[in-house]
Formats: structure tokens, C-alpha cells, sequence
């Protein structure tokens, strides 16, 4: 009985180390060999997803100690959208500009948690990108142990440009070099997209790397799942409220099949689930008038997330027209937004068409 147990602990133990080391490629080595890809490339752009991927590691130590470190509850303080910034917030802002103002591969920055943008400091050399953040996306779920996230996105700065202004940032969504997520979860992993298809690293806390654990990451075309917060729904049109319907009308409606639903109130959680199983998520527009277009911020959530949802072979769309498309007007612009499983996006993009 004994050699049994032992057998089995041994063979969880080696299991886990093969499966490691076969797909033990770390995120550091996984961004050169990129670079390696693209001639003349300066490394600066390699070095600038290093930093944030640096940020992510720290703003990953800060969630996961919580309550041991004194960084749960409330700063005291809103940001521009009039939310209360929780401390986490302002921990993981204050990081990610740290870990990436110093090594000059960016002009300018921009977050949420800042009204403005945050032009790179005289003392350090200015790059040639401009790097976009959501340093804690899903903040609410901080005090309850609930998973969080950082959502970013790098654009080029324009040509000619060294001193940056928000105007400078107000480039569509298919102009991304590069988008990402990390999740703070029972594990902390990061999923990117340079714009040839989605890979997730998840961080050994061990070792103090990121390994690529989900390559080639695909959202399946159909699903059986939708997320959205159903306490808008007298705020639905008519066409999410069709598609709603229909999902929960099961297998005796239109469907022929039962849906289920999710809601973790972090979109970065959210697009994880989706890319692992395929679903739905739906922020949609909102009847009410004080909403305005819609919850999700365009630059710094919602179009990283349709930047690795297109690129995972999913579709993104305001219900009216493609997300990555859409001209940015202002900085801290709200969208609605439905993205995920393909054939489930175009259903509810078709029923937004017939009105
Ligand atoms: O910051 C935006 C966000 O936290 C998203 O990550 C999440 O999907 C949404 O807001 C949750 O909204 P609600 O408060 O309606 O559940």
C-alpha cells in the first residue's frame, strides 16, 4: 500500500517536472527569439515587454501577500472615471510606471488610474513607443481573495514625434504592436500577442520565471457559455436581450442547446476562461442615460482584448462595428463591447443588423 502512495506522489512529482521541461521555454527566451524574427530589430521593444512582464511579477507578489502586507481596502482617493481607487490600484500604477519609465524604450504612458498621460521624466531617455495600462483590472474583487489582473497595450509614437501628447495615443486598435494580460490567480500567468497568434507563460514562483505553459492559444468557434452582468438588463437593446434569451431558453429554444453563464467582474479573468473554452463576454451598450457608449475603457481594456481575442481566431465588435477599428477619440473613451467565440460574436453582431 505504501509503495503505492509513494509510487504516485513520484509520479506526480516527475509528471509535472516532464511536463515543465517540455514546454520550458521562458517568456525572456520566448521575446528574443521573437525579436530574432523581425530584421534590424533594435531590441528595444524586447526590452519594453520585459519591464512590464518585470511589473506584472511584482504587482503578482503585492495581491498574492494582500492582507500580510497592508494592501487590501480603499486609497482614499477616484480616478478620472469618478471610481474609488482602491490601494492596489494605485500600487500596481505606481509600479508599472517604475519598472518601465527608466530604460528608454517609451515616450509617453497611460492608465487608467491617471487623468493624463505620464510623459517619460527629463532624467531618462525617451523610446520609441507608447505604452498603454489597466495596472488592476477587475479591482473590486481585491478585498473578497477574488482573481484580478494588468491589462497593457504598446503603440508606436508617431514618427517625427519626441514629446508626446494625448493626441499621440489616440491610434485604432489594429495599430497595436503588442497586447497582453496577466492574471492574478491560484496561478499568475501572462497571455500575449505581438500579432502573430496568442501564447500563455505562467510564472514559477521557484524559479522566478515565466514559462510558456499554452502555446498557440485558439478560442474555440462556438460555446455554450455567455458572461455579462445581468443586473442591466432593463438597460439591454433589443438585440442583446434576443440573444440572452435565446441562451437561456436552453435546449426547448431556438438554440437547441443550454447555455451557461459566468460572471467574475474582471475582464482579464473573463478573456481567460474564453480563450481556454470559448464564451461569450458582452459589456454591451447601455439604454440608461447616464451610461453614455458603454462601461469598458477603448485604449486600455477593451481594445488589448480584441487585439488577442482576433488573434486567437475569435471576433471582437461594439455590436455595430469592429472594435479594432474604431478611430479613438478620447483617451479614457468608454466602448461596448462583445467579444469571444466567432459564430456566437457574428450572431449577435447579425441580430444588431435586422435592428
Ligand atoms: O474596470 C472594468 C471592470 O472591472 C472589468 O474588468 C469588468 O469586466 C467590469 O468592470 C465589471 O463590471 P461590473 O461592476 O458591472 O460587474
Amino acid at each position: 500500500m505504501l509503495h503505492v502512495v509513494l509510487r504516485m506522489i513520484i509520479k506526480t512529482i516527475f509528471g509535472y517536472r516532464k511536463g515543465n521541461m517540455m514546454n520550458g521555454m521562458t517568456l525572456t527566451q520566448f521575446i528574443i527569439e521573437e525579436q530574432r524574427r523581425v530584421a534590424g530589430a533594435s531590441g528595444e521593444f524586447t526590452g519594453l515587454v520585459n519591464d512590464v512582464v518585470t511589473a506584472c511579477k511584482v504587482i503578482s507578489n503585492a495581491v498574492n501577500k494582500g492582507a500580510l502586507i497592508g494592501v487590501l481596502g480603499s486609497a482614499g482617493s477616484e480616478n478620472i472615471q469618478g471610481e474609488t481607487q482602491k490601494k492596489l490600484d494605485v500600487i500596481a500604477n505606481d509600479v508599472m510606471i517604475r519598472s518601465t519609465q527608466w530604460a528608454g524604450h517609451v515616450a509617453a504612458m497611460a492608465s487608467e488610474e491617471m487623468d493624463d498621460i505620464y510623459p517619460i521624466p527629463p532624467q531618462y531617455p525617451r523610446g520609441k513607443y507608447l505604452l498603454l495600462f489597466d495596472p488592476l483590472d477587475g479591482s473590486s474583487n481585491i478585498d473578497v481573495n477574488g482573481s484580478v489582473g494588468t491589462i497593457f497595450s504598446v503603440l508606436r509614437c508617431p514618427e517625427g514625434v519626441s514629446r508626446p501628447t494625448a493626441a499621440d495615443f489616440l491610434q485604432p486598435g489594429v495599430s497595436q504592436v503588442c497586447a497582453g494580460y496577466a492574471v492574478y490567480g491560484p496561478s499568475t500567468m501572462i497571455v500575449l500577442t505581438f500579432g502573430h497568434g496568442v501564447n500563455g507563460f505562467t510564472l514559477d514562483r521557484d524559479v522566478g520565471e515565466f514559462v510558456l505553459t499554452h502555446p498557440d492559444m485558439q478560442v474555440p468557434a462556438d460555446t455554450q457559455e455567455f458572461a455579462i452582468n445581468a443586473s442591466n438588463e432593463r438597460f439591454w437593446e433589443p438585440p442583446v436581450r434576443r440573444y440572452v434569451e435565446e441562451c437561456q431558453a436552453g435546449k426547448a429554444g431556438v438554440r437547441g442547446k443550454d447555455f451557461n453563464m459566468r460572471w467574475v467582474a474582471a475582464m482579464a479573468v473573463e478573456v481567460h476562461r474564453i480563450l481556454l473554452r470559448g464564451g461569450v463576454f458582452m459589456y454591451p451598450k447601455s439604454t440608461a442615460e447616464s451610461a453614455g457608449a458603454g462601461k469598458l475603457r477603448l485604449m486600455y481594456e477593451v481594445n488589448p482584448m480584441s487585439f488577442i481575442i482576433e488573434q486567437a481566431g475569435g471576433m471582437s465588435s461594439t455590436g455595430r462595428e469592429r472594435v479594432m477599428e474604431l478611430q479613438p477619440e478620447a483617451l479614457h473613451q468608454r466602448v461596448p463591447v462583445i467579444l469571444g467565440s466567432r459564430n456566437e460574436v457574428e450572431r449577435i453582431v447579425e441580430y444588431h443588423q435586422a435592428g
